[in-house]
């Protein structure tokens, strides 16, 4: 049976763990898909460099193109990061019909609408589960399993680094520099932690989160963003003495007019609120449907094999497409293409 050929974009925290997931469970691949699933190429940076999982040296590439144009590869993961430069990577993959997963939120909360198009006009699905709260299935809840609801609200935590950092400095009295470098070090901030802790990485998530759950154009300027580091010690210790607690929360919900507010900010939440409890790089989604009343979404929102899971669920989605000739053809929301429009205008 011929396998499924990954190409992979990047071998870094999140990239290691989808190489790690992808050998070890192909029995579980193989049930879900019918047939074997294999990386052919891997995009690295740095040839030499010492990992933690062992690649074969011929697996490793420094040049894009061994990827975007080799013909046996199916689909195209892209966990590397950046926009500009990544958003003309994936387009050449998508319009050489190659399907993609990405977990790349900067990504899709600016060029969204317009890769899920070109995917469409390919033929080619689009997926990207992993950048919205790392390892929990927040995407697919709004989009399979509340599709028949009407969202009025959704309220979260969204970013793993900002929490780890107010966790560790409530609860173990830790400095925010010493909580910033273990977040660092434990592989949840970013490159460049500077989004993190502005609140720009969690804007992202909840502009991707309420273009969804409300079925209309979030743009990212339309996100009110506050982040946390101008929360100090002191701030932190008053609000425990008063039985509170400080997370940065983001808030999408739907207004007069049918008009959609979205904001994140550091905010004050009585310590027995079930997203106070939320704690270290845990996410959560408190979403409220007006059929289904509250439901919350909980899970490692970061971190490598949270993350990566998400990023292989989106290839099993795609594989099990494949299977039935059906790829591309829910690639688009009607949302998506709204915003596209406003874009091209
Ligand atoms: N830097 C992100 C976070 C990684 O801390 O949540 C996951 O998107």
């Amino acid at each position: 049976m011929k396998p499924i050929s990954i190409g992979l974009l990047g071998l870094g925290t999140v990239g290691t763990g989808v190489v790690k997931i992808i050998s070890n469970h192909q029995d579980k691949l193989m049930h879900q898909v019918g047939c074997p699933v294999e990386i052919k190429k891997i995009l690295v940076k740095d040839l030499v460099k010492e990992r933690d999982v062992t690649i074969p040296s011929d697996m490793l590439t420094i040049s894009s193109d061994d990827i975007i144009y080799d013909p046996e590869i199916d689909v195209v993961i892209e966990v590397i990061g950046g926009v500009e430069e990544t958003r003309k990577l994936l387009l050449q993959a998508l319009n050489n019909k190659k399907h993609v997963v990405t977990a790349n939120k900067d990504l899709m909360a600016v060029y969204g609408p317009e890769l899920l198009s070109v995917a469409s006009r390919n033929g080619c699905d689009l997926f990207y589960e992993a950048s919205v709260a790392g390892g929990i299935p927040i995407l697919r809840g709004l989009t399979d399993g509340l599709a028949s609801d009407r969202i009025t609200k959704m309220m979260g935590i969204v970013n793993g680094t900002t929490n780890y950092i107010l966790t560790k400095m409530c609860k173990e009295k830790l400095s925010y520099t010493e909580a910033l470098k273990r977040a660092q070090e434990l592989g949840f901030a970013e490159s460049d932690p500077t989004a993190d802790v502005g609140g720009l990485d969690a804007a992202r998530k909840m502009a991707i989160l309420a273009t969804l759950g409300f079925s209309m154009t979030i743009d990212l300027d339309d996100v009110k963003v506050l982040g946390i580091t101008e929360v100090s010690d002191e701030d932190l210790a008053f609000s425990q003495k008063l039985g509170y607690t400080v997370k940065l929360i983001g808030l999408a919900q739907r207004c007069k007019e049918d008009k959609v507010e979205v904001s994140v900010e550091p905010t004050l939440l009585p310590i027995d609120h079930p997203l106070a409890m939320v704690n270290d790089e845990y996410n959560a989604v408190y979403v409220y449907g007006e059929a289904v009343g509250e439901t919350m979404f909980y899970g490692p929102g970061a971190g490598s094999l949270p993350t990566a899971t998400a990023v292989v669920s989106d290839l099993v989605a795609v594989m099990k497409n494949m299977r039935l000739g059906v790829n591309g053809s829910s690639a688009v929301l009607p949302q998506f293409e709204k915003r596209l429009k406003t874009a091209e205008e």
